[in-house]
Order: C-alpha cells, then structure tokens, then sequence
C-alpha cells in the first residue's frame, strides 16, 4: 500500500513522493520552451496536456508516439524518484510537458519564469471537481483497505466531510482545500509566463482556448490545426484512444479512470443544499479576484 510522504507541513497524495518534489525545487531546472501544466487533481490536467502535445507535435507523427509514451512518473513532477529527471532530460525532444497537482509554493516559479518556462495553471468548477475526485479515488486499488477508507471514503458524504475539512493528503497543508491551491497559484496571474485556463471555458469554446494556449505556447498554428486539434482531444476521442491503450496493454488491470463523462453540472446529482451552499461559502475566499465559476 502506499505510503503517505510529508514535506514542508503538507502530505502528498499517494504515489507523489516528498524527495522528489524537493529534489525538483532544489536541484532540478527545467529548460527553455518547456511547458509546466500545473493543476489541482481533476480538473482537467490530463486534457491540456493533450493539447499542448499535439500543439508541439501534431506535425510529426514520430514524436507524438513517443511523447505520448513518456508516462506518469516522468511526466510529473512530484512523481516517481528524483533519479528520473537524468531520463527526462536526455529525452530528445525539442519541447517538453510536465505536469504537477503541487500548490505553487512548492514549485520555484521563480527559477521556472526566469528559465524560460511557460505555466499554465487549469482550474475548474469545485463541485465538479470533486464529484469527479470521488469516482477517480474508487478506482484506486488501494480503495478496500480499512486505512485508506478513514481517508478517502466511498461513501459520499463522508467524502465530502474529509475533503472540506481539509483531511486529504493532497499537497495542501491541514485544514487547506481547493481554494488554498488556486489562491497559491494567483499570486503569478498576473505574470506573462503563467496563463490560466478554466475548464469549462475550453469545454464551451475550445476553438479560441486552444488558439490562446498556441499563442502563450509560441507556436505557430493554421486554422485547420486547431480544428484538428479540437477533434482529436474531444473527451470521446480521449476516452476511446484510452480505451484502446488499456485493451492493447493486456495487463488485466483496470486503469485509473480519468475519462469518466467530461461532463459540467454533474455535480446537482450529488450535493445536497447544504453541501452545496457550505462550498460557496469556501470559495468566498476569491472575491475580489478574477477567478469566479460557472457551475451549469
Ligand atoms: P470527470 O470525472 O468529471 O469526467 P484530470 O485530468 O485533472 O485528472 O481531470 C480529469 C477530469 O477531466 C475528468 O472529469 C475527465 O473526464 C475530464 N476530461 C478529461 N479529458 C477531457 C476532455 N477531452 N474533455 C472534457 N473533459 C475531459
């Protein structure tokens, strides 16, 4: 089973390694034109990432297979152990992604912005967003055990209960929940290496969001890529290209299930009013930001 890491006052989530998020602040430099797609859990980190994948590589048919194969433990910071980063930059990719769910404080932004680095912090509406937390932590083999179900129930409400309280191990520091990790990244809204992408914004107009998310990227796109790139990162398309992976690797392990409905609003099936209006009050946190929801 595994362990629960501790660093800096904040538990990580299980397969996140506290060396290694520290190992990467201190030791590790990420190269110019690498993109750091950073993220709270669920909110549509593995989609971006697709996308600016396909932004990099949609023309070379070669390295899309190949990055398309540069998995989880490489691809995340704070995953993995520190020794991976002497793999990740012998990759010979002109342009690489990386992904992290860490609060920002945990990054050295600095040495990323001064570097060269382009970050794009996704974020979506907190109720779907932990609608889907909820199902993604069932899939999780680990889920039976009595240990982890203290943690991470299967039981909705309870659910709810541990994760507003801010009883996760999620990168947060205790009693801190969603709210804490977008404030932590806003504190870099305003610089020109950092671009925010809402979910539900790409979903109603992923044409303009992918455009943007080139032009931040600096790369060069037509009209017909972005069109094609709208299609090929579609949730149908995601979901079946995943579906076809986990037929093909023949493992008989079920994989974890990202591509669940890609769906915004699902949340009313699960909140009670209570719930509902007990986020809201969380979420006050950002007035006076420009961070707001739209939760239909
Ligand atoms: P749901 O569980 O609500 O379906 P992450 O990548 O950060 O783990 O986020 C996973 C969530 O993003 C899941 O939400 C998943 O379905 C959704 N998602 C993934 N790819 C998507 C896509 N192409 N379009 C819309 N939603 C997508």
């Amino acid at each position: 089973h595994p362990e629960i890491d501790e660093w800096m006052g904040r538990q990580f989530f299980p397969g996140f390694r506290a060396k290694t998020a520290e190992f990467c602040f201190e030791n590790w430099s990420p190269k110019k034109g690498d993109v750091l797609v950073a993220s709270f859990m669920k909110t549509g980190t593995h989609w971006v990432r697709e996308i600016v994948r396909q932004l990099f590589y949609q023309h070379d048919k070669e390295l899309v297979d190949v990055t398309k194969k540069i998995g989880f433990f490489f691809a995340y910071l704070e995953s993995g152990l520190p020794c991976k980063f002497d793999v990740v930059d012998d990759l010979p990719f002109p342009r690489r992604i990386f992904g992290s769910h860490m609060p920002a404080e945990l990054i050295n932004v600095e040495k990323y912005v001064a570097n060269g680095v382009k970050i794009i912090y996704v974020y979506r509406n907190p109720k779907d967003q932990l609608v889907s937390f909820f199902h993604f932590m069932q899939s999780m083999q680990f889920q039976d055990t009595q240990k982890w179900q203290q943690i991470f129930p299967s039981n909705w409400n309870k659910f709810y209960d541990s994760f507003t309280n801010g009883e996760q191990p999620i990168g947060l520091e205790k009693g801190q929940t969603y709210v804490d990790h977008i404030l932590s990244w806003y504190k870099h809204y305003n610089n020109d290496s950092v671009l925010f992408v809402k979910y539900e914004d790409l979903k109603k107009d992923p044409h303009s969001m992918i455009s943007r998310i080139a032009n931040f990227a600096e790369v060069d796109v037509t009209k017909d890529d972005v069109t094609a790139i709208v299609e090929n990162t579609s949730f149908k398309k995601m979901k079946e290209n995943a579906d076809k992976e986990e037929t093909a690797a023949q493992s008989g392990e079920k994989m974890l299930t990202i591509f669940r409905n890609g769906k915004t609003g699902g949340w009313k099936d699960y909140f009670t009013v209570a719930q509902s209006e007990k986020m809201d009050r969380m979420f006050q946190k950002l007035d006076g930001t420009d961070i707001f929801f739209n939760y239909e």
